[in-house]
């Protein structure tokens, strides 16, 4: 039995930032933003929480797929943003749109998150522990970007994506290459919450998210074309067979780097993130549910799709729709 995705939802909060509102932030303009990473706005939580977002995603996957929330086997939230340390934000999604006979946690992995979280609900799925799983993506990264960085505030945004996956003899996940290293975990961290415990020094800050930008961007271009190379040839696959690239949306310049490395047209690797940002482990299901809304996925399809961000983590998989 294979892993597919039947049904795909996201959520973006209500209110939209134009690159021309940060620069009433920070020190920056609507060209450098464009020109550099592609991104012309981002959503950002006002009301909305890491939680509301991701049940609004997860009910538009159970709908699309019709698909009843108590018959979720799986739930698993990928995400750095959780509304509380404890519980994980995938328990409090459980109870907010009834998945009550789910299995429930969340996963750390930044904005390879989603794949992560595939790859987790694959092994449960081909080894028959599940059936299906629900897999959201889910950020309020506005609440740990430094709104007084300028090198960091213009790339991240919130939101959230979900897709239904369940077993199928058909189709699904054909291969994945997936990997983490910690070794330069320190060029794109953010620290937690200081321990203030009585044997500690008071007056240390909670950290906000720091990155060496050009590192990441090496790290992006050298890693991402690889892995996605490793999966096609476990898939038995050429770059020239696949649709579409749907990868992780963090600059355009890296995506068309990475098609350039793989000789294909930029075309081929649908992007969102003029209007979302970086929404880290939100980022791949958004797009997918979005490319899936407006009837760009067809059946028999195949797709690739790839994540890269801290840890450092990175991922590809190859699919068939
Ligand atoms: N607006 C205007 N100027 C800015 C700016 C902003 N928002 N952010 C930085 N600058 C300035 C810098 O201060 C620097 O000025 P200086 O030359 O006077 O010192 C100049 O622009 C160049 O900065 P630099 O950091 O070298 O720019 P860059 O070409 O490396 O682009 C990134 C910066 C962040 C766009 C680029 O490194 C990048 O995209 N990295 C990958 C980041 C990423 O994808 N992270 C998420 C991974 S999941």
């Amino acid at each position: 039995m294979r892993a597919r995705i039947i049904g795909t939802g996201y959520s973006l909060p209500a209110f939209r930032a134009d690159n021309d509102y940060l620069a009433t932030l920070v020190d920056t303009s609507d060209e450098w933003i464009s020109e550099r990473t592609g991104i012309r706005a981002r959503h950002l939580a006002r009301e909305e929480t890491t939680l509301s977002m991701s049940a609004d995603a997860a009910r538009m996957a159970l709908a699309k797929a019709d698909f009843k929330a108590e018959d979720v086997e799986l739930l698993i939230v990928a995400t750095i943003t959780g509304d509380m340390d404890t519980p994980s934000t995938a328990c409090q999604v459980q109870k907010e749109i009834g998945a009550k006979n789910a299995l429930a946690f969340d996963i750390n992995a930044a904005c390879s998150g989603f794949l992560y979280a595939l790859h987790v609900a694959e092994a449960f799925i081909e080894s028959g522990t599940y059936r299906n799983a629900l897999l959201i993506g889910a950020e309020t990264l506005s609440k740990v970007v430094d709104w007084t960085d300028r090198g960091t505030c213009v790339l991240f945004g919130d939101g959230a994506g979900a897709a239904l996956v369940t077993a199928s003899e058909s189709g699904g996940l054909l291969a994945q290459s997936l990997g983490s290293s910690g070794e330069k975990w320190d060029v794109l961290f953010c620290e937690g919450r200081p321990n203030e415990n009585p044997l500690r020094e008071k007056g240390q800050k909670c950290g906000y998210l720091k990155m060496d930008g050009q590192e990441v961007f090496k790290f992006a271009v050298r890693t991402v074309p690889q892995c996605i190379e490793e999966a096609l040839e476990k898939a038995g696959l050429k770059p020239e067979e696949i649709d579409l690239f749907i990868l992780h949306q963090a600059n355009k310049r890296i995506i068309q780097a990475v098609a350039k490395r793989l000789g294909m047209a930029e075309e081929e690797f649908p992007m969102n993130m003029d209007e979302c940002g970086n929404t880290s482990a939100a980022s791949l299901p958004i797009l997918l549910a979005q490319l899936d809304e407006r009837g760009r996925l067809r059946r028999g399809d195949r797709i690739v799709l790839s994540g890269f961000g801290a840890g450092l983590t990175w991922g590809a998989c190859v699919l068939e729709w």
